[in-house]
Parts: C-alpha cells; sequence; structure tokens
C-alpha cells in the first residue's frame, strides 16, 4: 500500500491513514488500543475517561438491534488519575497518534481532565460533549452553545494539543453547534456520536436496557451521520471526522466524498473484528488508485462541488 497516499493531516496530527478507533468500543488496556494500531488504524481514541471513577449503569447496558447496537453503558472508568498509568503505558507501546476523549460537568472538569490526559502522553484530546445517556455531561453539554463554547476554550487554555470536538445528532441544527465548537478553539470536529434510541422486549414489555434509553450506532446511524458531515462541511473550515456505521471501504469512501477526512470505526469492529481496519484502508487505497486520485485528500467533500 502506498502511504503517501492515504496519509491524513488532521490541524497537525499526521495520520499513516484515515481509520481511527472510535471512542468506547473498547477497553482503556494498553494491549487492546496497541493491538487496533498493529492491525492498521491510522489513530486510537479510548474511551471516554472523567475526573472521578465511575461505575456506569448495571446490565444490560448493550442491545444488538436491526443493523447496529444501542448502548447506554453509562461512562464507566476509573478516572483520570488511574488511567494515566494506562495512558503511559500505551503511548509507549504504540506507534500511532493516541487520543483520550475526556468527559466532565464542568468547564473546569473538562480542562483538568485533559490536561493530566496530556501530562501523561496524550498526542490529542477528544472532548465527549455528546454520550446521549448521562445526566449533567456529554450531549446536556454539546446541545448548549454557551456551556460548549466556554468548556472549548477552557480545554484549549489548558493545553497546547489538538482538540477535537465529538458532536451530537440529537440537536436541532448540528451546523449552529459546529459552529460554536470551531469558533471556540476546536482543531478538528468528530461527526457524530450515537443517536438516542431504545428496544422494547415484546415478552417482558419492558425496555430492554437497564438505562431504557440509549445511543444507536452501526449501519442503522450510517446515513444520519453522512447527512451530518455533509451539512458540517459546509459551514465549518476545521477538519471533520466521520463516525457512525462504517463497515466497509464503500463506507468510509462515502464519508470523505460528504468531507470527512478521516474516519473513525466502532460498532463494525465489535461485530466483525479488528481486521476490519486493513480491510477499509486497503479498499479506499484500491478506490483512489481505481479513479485515478493521488491522496485521499483529493476526495474530501468532493461530493459538494455541484
Ligand atoms: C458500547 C459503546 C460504547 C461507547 N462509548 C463511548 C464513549 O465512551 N465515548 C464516546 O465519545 N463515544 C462512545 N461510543 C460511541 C462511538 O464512539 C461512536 O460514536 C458510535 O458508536 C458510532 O460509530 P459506529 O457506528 O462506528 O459504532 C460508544 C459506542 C458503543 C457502541
Amino acid at each position: 500500500m502506498n502511504t503517501g497516499r492515504l496519509a491524513v493531516d488532521l490541524a497537525g496530527l499526521k495520520l499513516a491513514n484515515p481509520t481511527m478507533l472510535a471512542s468506547g468500543i473498547l477497553g482503556y488496556s494498553a494491549e487492546t488500543l496497541n493491538s487496533i494500531a498493529e492491525n492498521g488504524a491510522g489513530a486510537v481514541v479510548t474511551k471516554s475517561v472523567g475526573l472521578k471513577p465511575r461505575r456506569g449503569y448495571p446490565n444490560p447496558t448493550v442491545v444488538q438491534v436491526d443493523c447496529g447496537l444501542i448502548n447506554a453503558m453509562g461512562l464507566p472508568n476509573p478516572g483520570i488519575t488511574e488511567f494515566a498509568a494506562e495512558i503511559r503505558k500505551t503511548k509507549a507501546a504504540i506507534n500511532v497518534p493516541l487520543i483520550v476523549s475526556v468527559y466532565g460537568y464542568s468547564e473546569d472538569e473538562y480542562a483538568a481532565v485533559a490536561k493530566k490526559a496530556v501530562e501523561a502522553g496524550a498526542d490529542a484530546i477528544e472532548l465527549n460533549v455528546s454520550c446521549p445517556h448521562v445526566k449533567d455531561t456529554g450531549s446536556e453539554i454539546g446541545q448548549n452553545p454557551r456551556v460548549l463554547d466556554a468548556v472549548v476554550k477552557a480545554v484549549k487554555a489548558a493545553t497546547d494539543r489538538q482538540v477535537f470536538v465529538k458532536l451530537s445528532p440529537n440537536v436541532t441544527d448540528i451546523t449552529e453547534i459546529a459552529g460554536v465548537a470551531a469558533k471556540a478553539g476546536a482543531d478538528a470536529l468528530t461527526v457524530i456520536n450515537t443517536v438516542r434510541a431504545m428496544a422494547i422486549d415484546a415478552e417482558t414489555a419492558m425496555p430492554i436496557l437497564s438505562n431504557e434509553r440509549g445511543g444507536l450506532s452501526g449501519s442503522a446511524m450510517k446515513p444520519i451521520a453522512v447527512r451530518c458531515v455533509y451539512d458540517v462541511y459546509e459551514h465549518v473550515k476545521v477538519p471533520i471526522v466521520g463516525c457512525g456505521g462504517v463497515a466497509d471501504w464503500r463506507d468510509a469512501v462515502e464519508f470523505l466524498l460528504a468531507g470527512a477526512s478521516a474516519v473513525q470505526i466502532g460498532t463494525a469492529l465489535a461485530l466483525e473484528g479488528p481486521e476490519v481496519f486493513r480491510a477499509v484502508t486497503r479498499g479506499i487505497d484500491k478506490y483512489l488508485r481505481r479513479k485515478g486520485f493521488k491522496s485521499v485528500n483529493d476526495v474530501v467533500g468532493l461530493s459538494h462541488r455541484n
């Protein structure tokens, strides 16, 4: 594979290919993150980590539905102090950029977690301002332009690394939120987190997830994510990382054509295994050669040309 053709630069963060591990699909261990890098991911994003440890919701936290998953994990995590050791270990082991996803309940918390993550070796930060199922954080931050502006500014002031802001589709106008994040200093936008959803068991007549409502991921959400990327591309200049339902090279190319400079993969990894990164990368490379493009960057946003 010609890595030059596949190389992307996300606001100074250099990836050998445009595929990334999406946040939360795997645990926090250096071993698993490293195995994803060895399986060909251009970068890895950790599960979201907060200031203090959090237990998350009781089971069931994930349910498989047609063409995807619905999850409400409740952001279980060991807290940044304990996780910092794992970040150090991961950084020493992997040879691709390590992006640490952080969440908080205030701008100061987001900034404190991001600062500690960078001190431990994070190459960049992704702000989870879009988790659809935990009160007072996640999408409750990302749906409020004033609070989002303060969070992004606080994190940018606390670190000199690239800050990705992961947007929620569960808003009236994602372009307004994208504009706020970009204006506040976001270096890149990850578009999108899961779509609010639920599943009910016909036999028990009860919601399946312990939290009742959760977030839909996988192929079922892909057309929503592609539309969001397409809309955001027309409104902001910062690089976009597409996320939602990428399972093969054709899905990835669709996101690139809509305006994404790279894609994240989550559910397909859970359902199909880590080979998905190499398969998607090879497929993009073949597509570029077949169509006569010298670089993956040449197709970013191409569907907007008319
Ligand atoms: C089990 C599970 C856990 C997740 N945990 C997180 C998380 O901790 N932080 C976050 O920003 N996104 C989280 N996500 C959302 C994914 O990163 C991604 O945005 C979403 O699944 C859509 O991509 P996909 O269709 O490739 O899975 C999670 C998704 C799943 C399925």
